[in-house]
């Protein structure tokens, strides 16, 4: 079995290999192939991975590669978890969105839509060499953010590739919930136990259900998080939202709800999350390119994917071995929300078997959060709509739309800020 992992030369890179080590008895991977356009970064990162592999008895190859048609030939599973234009164009994203007043994040919000414009072409020709290079019936699943933004180009405009987004917040709430119970009932629970369920987008879900051994205590834990909520006044969220809400939000709802704490937030830049993560990288390239190290370090965890590779190789093994599993994903709808359009891609608990991911039966989400999803599913459509076309007209519209956006009257101003400081990165809007 061949899997390829285009952004090889990516920090998480180890986990990911450490994911693969520990399964290799159920997923019988025989070459890792690790594709990256950054020469360096990928010798050091899969140098690394090569060390870790053969401390481990070789129970695979890993190859490394610059060539993506290569990486991808003949490949029964392709990740992707790229950067377009690396860590400093995160930067330029998180700035662009200071520069005029309005949150500057990775994902959401003018910088979400940034990443989005300069990375669904590389996906999309990614998809295209799956399609053309891979092993009939290979699974692409998608790490790179705006993942659920990206996932919906895919789901557009490859629908012959089998695409899946993925995402740690999920399995992190997941995981959070969890400790959370074990605390109050003093016991240790196997999180195969525990299922979490969630609805939404990318990084714009609410979680509002939680079982053990399928027996529903969500309202036991939403009253911890109240009760919680109520004497910390550290905590993320206010007693009265949750109490409104009956469910929890994803923390990238911060965004939406808090704007002008998180706008505070961003005054005190320098170091904006881009910059401590160039710091954080840098530290982590220097240890992966000592000979002497063979297995990830502890400060790989300062990076912020918590759960990474265990969702990727948890959702590639299910997919591999049949397990029909529940897994929190990205995909198409396809009527398991009945009341919402079939091709939106949400984030939903979704059935992995052989045959693919099928996102299971789902009741909406009311009122006071439909209308939120309506409008940034729009933004994302339209987002989609110019990073194909590099349609100046539709990045228009997606910054009208996007409840993060500017006024009206300063749209043509930031997008034109925007297409200009990424003007090497979109060659749909500037030619090649
Ligand atoms: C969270 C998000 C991911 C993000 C990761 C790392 O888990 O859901 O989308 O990639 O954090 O974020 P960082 O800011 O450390 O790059």
């Amino acid at each position: 079995m061949k899997v390829a992992v285009i952004g090889g030369g990516s920090t998480y890179t180890p986990e990911l290999v450490n994911g693969f080590l520990d399964r290799v008895r159920e997923f019988p991977l025989k070459e890792l192939w690790l594709m990256d356009i950054d020469e360096q970064r990928l010798n050091t990162v899969g140098g690394f991975a090569q060390r870790m592999v053969k401390a481990k008895g070789s129970p695979f190859s890993v190859v490394l590669s610059t060539n993506q048609r290569e990486a991808i030939a003949d490949s029964d599973y392709v990740t992707t978890q790229l950067r377009v234009g690396q860590m400093p164009a995160r930067r330029e994203d998180e700035y662009l969105g200071q520069k005029h007043g309005l949150i500057g994040q990775e994902t959401t919000g003018v910088g979400g839509m940034a990443k989005a414009l300069r990375t669904i072409p590389v996906i999309l020709q990614i998809a295209s060499d799956v399609e053309e290079l891979a092993q009939p019936g290979a699974l692409l699943v998608n790490f790179t953010n705006p993942a659920g933004l990206v996932t919906q180009a895919l789901h557009q405009h490859a629908p012959e590739v089998t695409s899946v987004g993925v995402c740690n917040a999920p399995i992190t709430a997941k995981m959070g919930i969890l400790e959370h119970v074990e605390q109050e009932s003093g016991e240790s629970i196997d999180p195969s136990r525990a299922e979490l369920d969630t609805l939404g987008l990318n990084h714009l879900s609410w979680h509002r259900g939680f079982s053990i051994d399928g027996e529903d205590i969500w309202p036991r834990v939403l009253e911890s998080y109240i009760a919680e909520a109520k004497n910390d006044p550290e905590s993320d969220w206010d007693a009265n939202t949750l109490e409104a809400l009956r469910m929890l939000p994803n923390y990238y709802l911060e965004y939406y709800y808090y704007t002008d704490r998180k706008l505070a937030d961003q005054d005190k830049w320098p170091p904006s999350r881009a910059e401590e993560v160039m710091e954080v990288e840098k530290n982590l390239l220097r240890m992966y390119a000592d000979p002497g190290l063979q297995a990830p370090p502890e400060d790989l965890m300062k990076r912020g994917g918590a759960y990474y590779s265990t969702v990727a190789t948890q959702l590639l093994n299910a997919h591999y071995n049949d397990l029909g599993e529940t897994h929190v994903v990205n995909v198409a709808n396809n009527g398991a929300v009945s009341d919402w359009p079939a091709d939106w891609v949400l984030e939903l608990p979704a059935e992995v078997n052989k045959s693919g991911i099928h996102p299971l039966p789902a009741k909406p989400l009311p009122q006071e959060c439909f209308g939120l999803i309506a409008q940034v599913k729009s933004y994302e459509l339209l987002t989609v709509e110019a990073a194909v076309n590099g349609n100046r007209q539709a990045a228009f519209q997606a910054l009208l739309a996007h409840p993060l956006g500017p006024a009206a009257d300063k749209v043509q101003e930031l997008l034109e800020d925007m297409l200009e400081i990424h003007r090497q990165y979109l060659p749909n809007f500037w030619g090649a």
